[in-house]
C-alpha cells in the first residue's frame, strides 16, 4: 500500500525569485524596518540562544562559513561565502542560503535563499546599532564602498533612523554611479564624492562596506570627527579590516558576539582583553551606549548567526498567506519509518 509522505517531508523553499517578490510584496523599507524590530526583539532575549563563533573554511581566494544557532525551539544555520575577487569574474562577493528546523523533530521547516536576505539583514543590523548609538537627530550618512550591500545599508538607515542624505564613495566610480541610479526617486539626497574624506564631511553616521582580503585602511584617525557613529561592516575575517587602529583606540566599541568579533572584526588589531560592549546589553539597558555628544561610537559588525535566525523566522512568518514558496521534496519519509530501503526498492523503474 503506497501512503503519501507526511506533510512534514515537504519543506517550503524560498527561491531568489520568490524572495524578491516577497520583499516587494511587503515593501523594501517596511521589510527593513520590521526586520530591524524583529532583530531587536531577539537581541533582548540574547541569553536564550546557543552561541558559537561561526565555522570558517579559509582559502587564498576567500572564505566559506557555517553559522548555526538555536533558541531551543527552532534551529537555524546559514551557509555563506566571502570572495572579494569574485566581482572581477562577474560573480558576487557574498552568496548565501539557510535553513530553519524544528528542534522537537529535527525536521527542516524552511529552506531559503539568503544572498538577498543577508544584504537585508546586514543593513537591518547596522540600522539597529545606529538606532541605539548614533547621535540624536542624525540626518546624513557616509556610505564608503558602493557594492552589493550599499543600497540596502542606505535604505535601512533611512527607514529606521530617518537619515535623508547619503554621501557616497567607492574607489570604482562605476559602483557609485550604480547606487545613484538605484536610489534615484527613493527620497534621499545623494552626493557622489571623490574621496572617503569628502564623503565623511558633515556625516553623523559613517558606514564602511568595502571588500578586500588584506588589511585595508579605508579610514584614518584624522578623518573621524568627534561625535560620529561608525559602522564597520566590511572587516569580517581574519586579516580583513577597514579602520586604522588609532580610530579604535579613541572609540567606544560595540560588538555582536565578542568571541567571534575578536577573531574577525576590527578589534583583531587590538589586545585580546581590550574592553568592548555587547550590543544586546545596550539594547536591554544593562550597559550604556552613547553617553555624550563628543563620543565616537563604533559598531564593529561581522554578522552573527542570531541575525540570520531572526531573518529566517521573519521570512517564515511573512510567507504565511502567500504562495511565494515551493514545496521541496527534501526529506525521505517512508510509510514505516524503518523501511527506508523498502521505499527505495518500491521506487525501482
Ligand atoms: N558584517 C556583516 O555582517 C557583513 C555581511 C555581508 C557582507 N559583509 C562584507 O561587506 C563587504 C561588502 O560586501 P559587498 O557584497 O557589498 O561587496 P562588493 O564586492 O559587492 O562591494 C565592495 C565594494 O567596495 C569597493 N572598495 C574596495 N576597496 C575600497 C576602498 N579602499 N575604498 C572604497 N571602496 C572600496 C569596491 O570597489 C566594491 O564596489 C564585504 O567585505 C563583505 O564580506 C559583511
Amino acid at each position: 500500500m503506497a501512503l503519501t509522505p507526511s506533510p512534514l517531508a515537504y519543506v517550503p523553499f524560498v527561491s531568489v525569485a520568490n524572495m524578491m517578490k516577497l520583499v516587494h510584496h511587503v515593501g523594501i523599507e517596511t521589510f527593513l524596518l520590521e526586520l530591524t524590530d524583529a532583530m531587536e526583539a531577539d537581541f533582548r532575549r540574547w541569553e536564550s540562544f546557543d552561541k558559537t563563533p561561526r565555522l570558517a573554511a579559509h582559502s587564498e581566494e576567500g572564505v566559506i562559513e557555517l553559522m548555526p544557532t538555536s533558541d531551543g525551539e527552532f534551529y537555524g544555520f546559514k551557509y555563506v561565502n566571502g570572495h572579494p575577487k569574485n566581482i572581477k569574474e562577474g560573480l558576487q562577493t557574498v552568496t548565501a542560503f539557510g535553513l530553519l528546523a524544528s528542534v522537537g523533530t529535527g525536521y527542516p521547516i524552511l529552506l531559503s535563499e539568503m544572498t538577498v536576505l543577508t544584504a537585508l539583514r546586514t543593513a537591518a543590523m547596522s540600522a539597529l546599532a545606529a538606532r541605539h548609538l548614533a547621535p540624536e537627530g542624525a540626518a546624513c550618512m557616509a556610505m564608503i564602498g558602493n557594492g552589493a550591500q550599499a543600497e540596502f545599508q542606505a535604505l535601512a538607515m533611512k527607514a529606521v533612523c530617518g537619515i535623508d542624505t547619503v554621501r557616497l564613495y567607492d574607489i570604482d566610480r562605476a559602483a557609485t554611479d550604480k547606487v545613484l541610479r538605484n536610489l534615484d526617486g527613493l527620497d534621499l539626497n545623494l552626493v557622489a564624492c571623490d574621496t572617503a574624506q569628502e564623503a565623511m564631511e558633515g556625516a553623523q553616521i559613517v558606514t564602511t562596506c568595502t571588500a578586500d582580503k588584506q588589511f585595508a585602511t579605508i579610514l584614518t584617525d584624522n578623518m573621524v570627527g568627534a561625535g560620529v557613529h561608525l559602522n564597520a561592516v566590511g572587516g569580517d575575517c581574519p586579516g580583513k579590516t577597514e579602520l586604522h587602529r588609532d580610530i579604535l583606540m579613541r572609540s567606544d566599541i560595540f560588538v555582536e558576539y565578542p568571541e567571534q568579533t575578536r577573531i574577525e572584526g576590527e578589534i583583531q588589531q587590538l589586545d585580546p582583553d581590550h574592553p568592548v560592549t555587547e550590543l544586546w546589553q545596550v539594547i536591554t539597558g544593562a550597559k550604556p551606549g552613547r553617553t555624550g555628544p563628543g563620543q565616537v561610537t563604533l559598531f564593529d559588525s561581522v554578522g552573527f548567526a542570531i541575525e540570520d535566525f531572526t531573518a529566517l523566522c521573519y521570512v517564515r512568518d511573512r510567507l504565511e498567506g502567500t504562495d511565494l514558496y515551493e514545496k521541496l521534496d527534501l526529506l525521505a519519509d517512508p510509510d514505516e519509518p524503518r523501511d527506508l530501503f523498502g521505499m527505495l526498492l518500491r521506487a525501482a523503474p
